[in-house]
């Protein structure tokens, strides 16, 4: 797909990855409404799509080439869908594409805002949209998932496996700065930093040490610190104590789908994998996996793949087509008529897109 600017606008190279299940679904339904976008906003896109995942798996032994994460260097940013089948366990699948591009292309600060939007009712009775407005920073390059262990004597009673969490001071440094920084930018300046340093007393001690080192750093950041078992119940409980959240790559993962499920589905929650200092494109992709249950039955909901391409866009510097973009998706939501089944309603992947474009081109601004 090539969308050609007016004169003097950017053009933006994407790599668009839409993967395996309702990926398949999403991403094309994003790059529709991207195109709209891009004509009504002035910019130029030049996509390039990429067929890696599980069918790529079963045909070749690799969910991507050996070179993927080279491959995809010069692109300006990538548009994900998901990865994930029934047939090919979860661990080939994750580690083989996503995991693999997030790592090998330092996208160490995974992002995910968190929002009511109008129109939707969480769970939560009497919460208000701005009770709920979260931004969760996933540390996304070590911890608990850094890929160290192995696996001895297998098969044979006495079997081993090992998981091996690594913190280490640059890695934790830095999702630290960034998470500080991304609470000063916002009104409230309020960061909490998720922790189990009771009863991880290595790795964590080494994070809740290197968070108030950081802190010093941001003098105009009030913060906390909150155990992960007792910030399910605040996240619960109090939503409106809480405003910018960091915590290590398993908490986070965890803490996000609750908070996606508090804002109203996991439908609807987006994410970017970045490498703030650019020397890699980001990565851009909504929370949700594959989805086996909905697959194939047009009614995936896409709004968390277009709040991704917002973050996508903010990325790239065009803020106001991507404040135009989350208007459109609000103006969505705010009508009941056009909620998919995830948020109880009955509007299909194909009306909800066709709806997000015409709320693009409605607006005059
Ligand atoms: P899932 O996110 O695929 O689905 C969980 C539930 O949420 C399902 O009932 C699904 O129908 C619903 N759901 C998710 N996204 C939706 C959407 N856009 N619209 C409507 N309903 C939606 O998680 P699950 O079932 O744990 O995993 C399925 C596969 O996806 C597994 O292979 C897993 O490894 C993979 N996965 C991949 C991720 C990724 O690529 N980033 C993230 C999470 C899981
Ligand atoms: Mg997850």
């Amino acid at each position: 797909m090539d969308t050609k600017p007016p004169e003097g606008a950017n053009t933006y190279r994407i790599a668009a990855i839409p993967g395996d299940g309702i990926g398949a679904e999403v991403v094309p339904a994003g790059l529709r409404m991207l195109e709209a976008l891009a004509a009504r906003a002035g910019f130029g896109l030049d996509i390039e799509t990429f067929d890696w995942g599980s069918d790529y798996y079963r045909r070749t032994g690799l969910m991507m080439p050996e070179d993927g994460p080279a491959r995809l260097k010069d692109f300006d940013a990538i548009y994900f869908g998901a990865v994930g089948a029934t047939d090919i366990p979860d661990h080939v699948t994750l580690w083989g594409l996503r995991l693999a591009i997030c790592q090998g292309l330092d996208q160490y600060a995974n992002v995910r805002p968190t929002r009511l939007l109008p129109g939707i009712e969480g769970p939560l009775r009497g919460v208000t949209a701005a009770e709920l407005d979260w931004v969760i920073v996933r540390e996304n390059s070590e911890g608990e998932y850094s890929g160290q262990g192995g696996r001895t004597h297998r098969g044979l009673p006495e079997e081993i496996a090992t998981e091996v969490s690594i913190f280490t001071r640059a890695g934790v440094t830095r999702i630290m700065r960034y998470a500080f920084a991304l609470a000063r930018s916002r009104p409230r300046k309020l960061l909490t930093v998720v922790t189990k340093s009771n009863a991880q007393r290595h790795g964590l001690v080494l994070w809740d040490e290197i968070a108030a080192e950081v802190a010093r750093e941001f003098p105009d950041v009030t913060w906390d610190k909150m155990l992960v078992d007792a910030m399910t119940m605040r996240m619960v409980l109090k939503p409106a104590t809480l405003d910018t959240i960091v915590a290590t790559n398993l908490h986070a993962d965890i803490l996000s789908d609750l908070a996606a499920a508090l804002a109203g589905s996991l439908g609807i929650a987006p994410t970017a994998n970045l490498n703030p200092e650019r020397h890699f494109p980001s990565m851009f992709e909504p929370i949700h996996g594959s989805a086996f249950d909905i697959v194939g039955k047009g009614i995936a909901n896409p709004l968390g793949c277009f709040w991704s391409a917002v973050l996508m866009l903010d990325h790239l510097g065009e803020h106001a087509a991507s404040a135009r973009l989350m208007r459109a998706i609000e103006r969505v939501t705010a009508d009941k008529m056009l909620h998919p089944p995830d948020l109880g309603g009955s509007a299909r992947t194909e009306e909800v897109t066709g709806a997000v474009v015409r709320a693009i081109w409605a607006e005059n601004a």
